[in-house]
């Protein structure tokens, strides 16, 4: 029998179960009612990826031409938004089911942009791109080891001087929001999403059991994401490369306790 390779011991939960059509079918699709209650990972109802794409846009200084990687894109409503804009745009996912619905809204667009299969514990680039953006809380799966060293597999993806955007929870609007169990989403149906919550203090890992009940039929799934206060992944990026890097909400301006989401945008040394 094969060995078991190092990405399946460093598993805290099944991505693929996670990642799948029913996550697209209620955080992806324009039926999807704005007003429903949400927390973590969420795509926003009927997004474009327009609003984000300008966040980005304004906070990497991003121009047309620029080679650029969307690390675990999704099903491309960044990517798609950045290539629109000109942008040379790589996006990776390990779900193929998001993948293969990101090219086919590129095609129906008239877009190029080359969606790759892969993971973010082995990208296969050196010095290559521009900029990497890291959307809708797409970091923090694993043990601390293996999400620090997917934070050096991004600087030596980037060129020198080349620039990362990270948006995830706010640490702190997340935990005064917080609440043990919550209807994450409910289509008129009768479909809808639950989770159960436990906050670990001791991992600082957020995880949530998951019922999903669509067409009548429930399924449990559970995902694990780590929270993180600025501060500390200030310091991991630091401890990765990066020379600078600051914070910002989601409105662009620099990160306070009351934004739902920090942004943080980190540069490269020259050289
Ligand atoms: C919360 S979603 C965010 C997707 C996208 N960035 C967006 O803004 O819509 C997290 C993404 O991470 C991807 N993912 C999970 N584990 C991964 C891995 N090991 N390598 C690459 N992508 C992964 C999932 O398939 C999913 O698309």
């Amino acid at each position: 029998m094969a060995a078991p390779t190092l990405v399946r011991v460093t598993d805290l939960f099944d991505a693929e179960a996670m990642y799948d059509d029913d996550y697209l079918h209620f955080f992806a699709s324009p039926r999807q009612r704005a007003e429903v209650a949400t927390h973590g990972p969420v795509v926003p109802a009927g997004s474009s990826g327009q609003a984000d794409a300008e966040l980005a846009w304004r906070l990497l200084e991003l121009r047309p031409d620029l080679n650029v990687l969307d690390l675990a894109c999704g099903h491309g409503a960044m990517a798609n938004q950045l290539a629109a804009r000109g942008c040379r745009v790589t996006g990776l996912d390990s779900s193929t089911v998001f993948l293969d619905r990101a090219r086919a809204d590129a095609d129906a667009a008239g877009l190029r942009v080359e969606y790759v299969a892969g993971d973010m514990r082995a990208l296969p680039w050196t010095g290559h791109f521009d900029r990497i953006v890291n959307w809708s809380t797409a970091f923090g799966y694993f043990d601390d080891d293996t999400n620090r060293a997917v934070l050096s597999g991004i600087a030596a993806a980037l060129r020198p001087g080349g620039r990362l955007a990270m948006d995830l929870d706010n640490l702190t609007a997340f935990l005064a929001a917080y609440c043990p169990s919550r209807v994450v989403a409910a289509r008129d149906n009768g479909d809808m999403l639950v989770d159960r919550y436990h906050l670990d203090a001791v991992t600082g890992r957020f995880e949530a059991e998951r019922t999903v009940v669509r067409d009548g039929r429930a399924r449990k799934l559970t995902f694990v994401k780590r929270l993180f206060g600025f501060p500390e992944l200030r310091d991991w990026l630091l401890g990765a490369g990066f020379a600078t890097v600051h914070g910002f909400g989601e409105d662009g301006k620099p990160l306070t306790a009351d934004h739902r989401r920090m942004v943080v945008v980190a540069a490269l040394p020259e050289d």
